[in-house]
């Protein structure tokens, strides 16, 4: 078993119980302006315990699936949003439908791969978005980790996981490279904790 996922598994009833910290209604709002979708599908990777993500777009008839290593994560998942379709797997190694999603959402959960994984994966998320989906994230920046780029452990919850970043600028061309052009980004600090936060568009069919 990977150490992040072990990880998970241990936290996942202390990270839900204290998931409200995080309020993710304003950039939930934001992404659904830029989705202007009054129905649709929802990939959300590292979905874990499937609220808040999973439940805003079922609670607005999306159908939502979700890819998640942790069992425990998807243990909770299926009790605060059971009508979510659960992968349990490693958001690396899924093989999934191209073109298939009109919106993509990685919550807290794709700044936990290295940067070379990042990369592989935002070209498949551009591959699995129709033309003009859109792709919502979190990016760590040194607003979190105190350096310009970063490949190591931070505490969180008592464990201490492992996080990725490069500069904003850089990330820019990563995406530029695999089609997705960004819509947004804002700095937010919630819960006390500052990420960048990107809105991503497919702009072609790869
Ligand atoms: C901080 S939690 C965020 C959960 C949820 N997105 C939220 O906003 O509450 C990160 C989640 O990503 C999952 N995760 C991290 N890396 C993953 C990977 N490579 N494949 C699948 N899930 C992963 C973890 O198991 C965990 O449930």
């Amino acid at each position: 078993m990977i150490k992040l996922q072990r990880e998970y598994d241990e936290l996942a009833e202390m990270y839900e119980k204290n998931r409200g910290i995080f309020d993710m209604s304003g950039i939930l709002s934001s992404y659904w302006n830029f989705l202007e979708c009054p129905s649709g599908k929802l990939l959300d990777l590292g979905c874990g315990a499937g609220e808040p993500v999973a439940r805003w777009f079922i609670d607005r008839n999306w159908l939502v699936e979700g890819i998640d290593y942790s069992r425990k994560m998807l243990e909770l998942a299926a009790k605060y949003a059971p009508e979510m379709k659960v992968y349990y797997a490693d958001m690396r190694e899924i093989g999934l439908t191209d073109h298939l999603y009109d919106g993509i959402t990685a919550v807290y959960s794709l700044f936990h791969l290295p940067i070379p994984d990042q990369i592989k994966m935002f070209a498949k998320i551009s591959r699995w978005l129709k033309p003009g989906g859109k792709f919502l994230f979190t990016y760590a920046t040194k607003e979190y980790t105190g350096l310009e780029e970063f490949s190591g452990f931070k505490d969180f919850m008592g464990q201490n996981l492992f996080y990725s970043h490069t500069t904003p600028l850089k990330l820019e061309k990563q995406l530029t490279a695999a089609n997705l052009e960004i819509c947004s980004q804002k700095y937010l600090e919630i819960g006390g904790e500052t990420f960048l936060w990107v809105i991503a568009e497919s702009t072609k069919l790869n």
